[in-house]
């Protein structure tokens, strides 16, 4: 990839100013390798390393009181377009529970905005101005430029990482074509998508272009945000489940991994988290991501035995098990610790977003687990 020297460039020079913050960290790690060195991206290329690297999907959110502090002053898109504040609430999680990783805080839907679909972010949830409803409509749809249309998520990233100072690695992302897809065609917020799944059957070639013209942006979003600094990144496919069997394979999986390997050579691992792919694993393990998000349906052994040492897994607590007894929690977290003991290849997550009103003390006791499991 033509953007990798210019990212190792920069990375260095990064290096070099960071020397007394976390000194021994850096200089135990090969700069040649990027993030190398961390348990999250060790544990991504499945080498050996001490621990088990715990974060979590939507970490920084409403269940935290800092975030509910920075939101009761500025409103969800002026906090995603504030470096400032987009890092102080990416960081809380870190400050808080000292998860293994950050990541940035943004929203999946920026890229649209950026593409000429306006979104608002309302109470039920985000709604777009002017739905796609016509071939003309994906047709005027922008090329969108990461610099000059989404600058200011690159800003967040550099803003993380000099706040994190190489105490753990910053985690970039983005939507997958087929969620963001459901967005722009559905207009306001929905658990069906009807409109989207309608469009695959009743004008698969519309759909098609409308994934192609995403993925083009979301690969670029993406290479963007390594060369900003990322040392992960994660591809979101909130809504990729949804389709029938025959329809994944075609809407869902060629665009992931199209994005996917554009970023071969990037020299960051990838995660691919398909809301409802656990019974794609075998050829969502072909996408050429070194990690798998598995969700809280499928049963992790399962998962590793379909999955093989062809990828790292993530996952797969359910957000909700966070609501019981602190007792419980534990004994669910250690049974899924279990299944990937001695498991170079296994990073502790849940099998969704962390959701609104989770009590903070029971993060606390999870990562309090994981530790207690498995000594740094
Ligand atoms: O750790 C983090 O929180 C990182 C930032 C992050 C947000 N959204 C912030 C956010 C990330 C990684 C996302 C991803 C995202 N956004 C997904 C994929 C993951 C998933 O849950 O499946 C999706 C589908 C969205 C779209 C979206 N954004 C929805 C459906 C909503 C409203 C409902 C909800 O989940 O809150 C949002 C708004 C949003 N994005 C909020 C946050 C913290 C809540 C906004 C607020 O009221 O403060």
């Amino acid at each position: 990839m033509g953007g990798t020297k210019r990212v190792t460039k920069s990375r260095s020079a990064e290096n070099m100013g960071r020397t007394k913050v976390g000194a021994n960290r850096e200089d135990a790690r090969d700069p040649s390798r990027g993030a190398a060195g961390h348990k999250l991206v060790e544990a991504l290329y499945r080498r050996p390393h001490d621990g088990v690297p715990v974060w979590f999907m939507r970490q920084a959110g409403r269940y935290l009181p800092g975030y509910r502090r920075v939101r009761s002053q500025v409103d969800f898109l002026t906090l995603c377009k504030t470096p400032e504040l987009a890092a102080e609430v990416s960081l809380e999680p870190l400050a808080t529970f000292g998860v293994d990783a950050v990541i940035i805080f943004s929203d999946i839907l920026i890229p649209l905005e950026a593409m000429g679909m306006p979104v608002v972010f309302t109470e039920r949830g985000p709604c777009m101005e002017r739905p796609l409803e016509s071939r003309a409509d994906i047709e005027r749809l922008r090329d969108a430029d990461p610099e000059r249309d989404t600058g200011f998520v690159l800003e967040v990233i550099r803003e993380v990482r000099r706040r994190a100072a190489g105490r753990v690695p910053v985690i970039g992302f983005a939507g997958a074509p087929f969620t963001l897809a459901c967005y722009a065609l559905e207009g306001s917020p929905s658990r069906t998508f009807a409109a989207a799944l309608a469009l695959a059957y009743r004008a698969p070639a519309e759909m098609h272009l409308l994934l192609e013209r995403i993925a083009a942006v979301v690969a670029r979003y993406l290479k963007a945000q390594v060369a900003a600094g990322a040392d992960v990144i994660q591809l979101f496919d909130s809504w990729g489940g949804l389709l029938a069997h025959d329809a994944f394979r075609e809407f869902v999986l060629p665009y992931c991994s199209r994005i996917l390997r554009e970023l071969d050579g990037s020299g960051v691992p990838r995660i691919l988290f398909i809301k409802g792919g656990g019974l794609h694993l075998d050829e969502i393990a072909g996408c050429g991501a070194e990690g798998i998000g598995i969700d809280y349906t499928i049963d992790p052994s399962r998962a590793r035995e379909t999955v093989a040492a062809r990828a790292a897994l993530q996952g797969n607590l359910a957000p909700e098990a966070l609501f019981g007894a602190e007792a419980d929690l534990r004994a669910r977290a250690r049974a899924l610790l279990e299944v990937f003991r001695g498991d170079p290849g296994y990073v502790f997550n849940l099998g969704h977003g962390i959701l609104p009103g989770t009590p903070v003390e029971r993060e606390h006791a999870l990562v309090d687990e994981v530790r207690r499991f498995a000594p740094a």
